[in-house]
């Protein structure tokens, strides 16, 4: 028997868990519900007349199903999260706490404003929080991620521009940046236009002077870059593009090595989205709950979007239609059913509050620190592609691997089998097998020496020629390695019976 092979297919206490619906007892229920009274039918025979297909679970079988599933996945709260670019840190459990107070939870969106004066002043004091950080002077925060962010904040670049009689039509995204950079762009209806990066992983700005012209609407830059490298040229490059009349867009997910350090106002950047998911500690991953505030200059906030948070003197007011925006102002519309993400407002407040200006300082202080750390720790064993000092996140590319026969994807999902999730691979796209590691601020420094040295033993054992740990990793892990290429061209997204998997097969 192999080693990793038991009579139940469970592995010690990690139990083989069975889809819901394959654990189905017909006519089975957790709770036991009084026949309905007779009502007449309403519905003119509308109404569904075959079972509704729930599988019938007992209490216990349902609470033991979702305990396992959660026992098969990985979270912030089960050790380091290295996810470059995602900023995975801890989230306090204040903040959850503050959120799940009833009279922020159990808002409704519809609700006479006069009932949500709290909220609101909550929401406005967020928003001043941002405007004191960035140094820009309005805060559009109905964004519900980055990537919408990005979005709402191009949307205000094509209307200022439009406003101007200068519709333009190329948005310029140097090669390192973030899939979603040229995914917003393109969706406002600007061709994209890449940067090439210089030999130091910053944008080479003689590449960019080349580039700009009367049509250039915009500029994508992320600062510290995908490289995890701050943009030393930044203000230089601000004074081009505003030279060409065009607008200085900063995607700002990696605004936590910045946060109480520098103000990207003062950089002079136009427009730059915040993920309160990231710098703000509100817990992000699978896809939300998010949100993307959204910094604008002067010149921008004129067209910030609907609804506006205004208080009157009297009290706290949403202006919800253009017409009633006030002098001067024109909102390009709304971007986003009601206001924004309430518990994610609530949370990052908490954050803000309970770290204070000097805390949040020490955030983005602490974050580079460990993420030099790492470098510093790792350099000798992998091979980093620029040389350091880095901010907030260290870069690895694969040519300690070379000759080794194991891939960066060997290397990342080796790392499964010791307990750690894998940092974010091949991206940027622009170093050759990349490795991204993010540790965050809230890593002590035991969690990072833990880290440290099991990167360090995993890189002896693929130079020691031990390249099936890695070819067949994971190993240890509830699921082998999955087909990724057939999972992302086939996707399965709705379990089905078998009988109609088989039919349609
Ligand atoms: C550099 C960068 N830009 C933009 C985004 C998009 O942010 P979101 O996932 O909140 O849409 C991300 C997300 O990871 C990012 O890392």
């Amino acid at each position: 028997m192999s080693e990793h092979t038991s009579l139940t297919g469970n592995r010690g206490l990690d139990i083989e868990e069975a889809s819901i619906f394959a654990q189905d007892t017909p006519g089975r229920s957790g709770v036991d519900l009084v026949a309905p009274a007779p009502f007449e039918d309403r519905l003119g025979g509308l109404g569904r007349q075959g079972v509704i297909g729930l599988p019938g679970l007992s209490e216990p079988e349902v609470v033991r199903h979702f305990v396992r599933l959660s026992r098969a996945n990985y979270g912030i709260d089960s050790g380091i999260y290295t996810l470059g670019s995602c900023t995975m840190k801890h989230n306090p459990r204040l903040n959850e706490r503050l959120a799940r107070l009833p009279g922020f939870a159990d808002l409704h969106p519809l609700q006479p404003v006069s009932t949500v004066q709290g909220a609101l002043a909550l929401i406005a004091e967020v928003s001043r929080w941002l405007k004191a950080l960035t140094g820009l002077p309005a805060i559009a925060m109905s964004p519900a991620a980055g990537a919408h962010g990005e979005l709402c904040g191009l949307m205000a670049i094509r209307t200022a521009l439009e406003n101007r009689g200068d519709a333009r039509s190329r948005v310029l995204v140097p090669d390192s940046a973030h899939g979603t950079n040229p995914a917003s762009a393109a969706l406002c209806g600007y061709s994209i236009d890449p940067v090439p990066s210089d030999g130091r992983g910053r944008i080479d700005v003689a590449a960019l002077k080349r580039k700009l012209g009367p049509d250039v609407a915009a500029i994508m830059l992320t600062n510290p870059n995908t490289c995890g490298l701050f943009e030393d040229q930044i203000i230089e490059v601000a004074e081009l593009v505003h030279g060409a009349g065009g607008f200085f867009y900063c995607d700002g997910a990696n605004f936590n090595a910045l946060v109480g350090r520098v103000r990207p106002g003062d950089l002079g950047i136009d427009a730059m989205h915040i993920n309160l998911h990231k710098t703000f500690s509100t817990p992000h991953g699978g896809g939300g709950p998010g949100a993307g505030p959204v910094a604008l200059s002067k010149e921008l906030a004129t067209y910030a979007p609907l609804p506006l948070i205004v208080h009157d003197g009297e009290g706290w007011r949403l202006i919800e239609h253009a017409v009633d925006a006030p002098p001067g102002t024109k909102p390009l519309g709304r971007i986003k059913a009601f206001h924004g993400q309430m518990g994610m407002f609530t949370r990052a407040y908490a954050y803000m509050l309970s770290h204070g200006a000097d805390g949040l300082r020490q955030v983005a202080e602490d974050a580079v620190l460990n993420a030099n750390y790492v470098l510093v720790k790792l350099s000798d064993v992998m091979t980093a592609p620029y040389p350091g000092p880095c901010m907030h996140e260290a870069l690895f590319d694969d040519g300690f691997l070379e000759g080794t026969g194991v891939t960066t994807l060997d290397f990342a999902k080796a790392m499964i089998d010791e307990g750690l999730h894998p940092m974010t691979i091949y991206f940027p796209l622009i170093v050759h097998g990349a490795m991204l590691v993010e540790p965050t601020e809230t890593e002590s420094k035991r969690s990072l020496d833990g880290f440290i040295a099991t990167m360090r033993a995993l890189a002896a054992a693929a130079k020691s020629g031990d390249a099936a740990r890695f070819t067949e990793a994971p190993r240890l892990a509830p699921r082998r390695r999955l087909d990724e290429t057939r999972a992302a061209r086939n996707p399965v997204l709705r379990w089905r019976p078998q009988a109609e998997r088989e039919a349609a097969e």
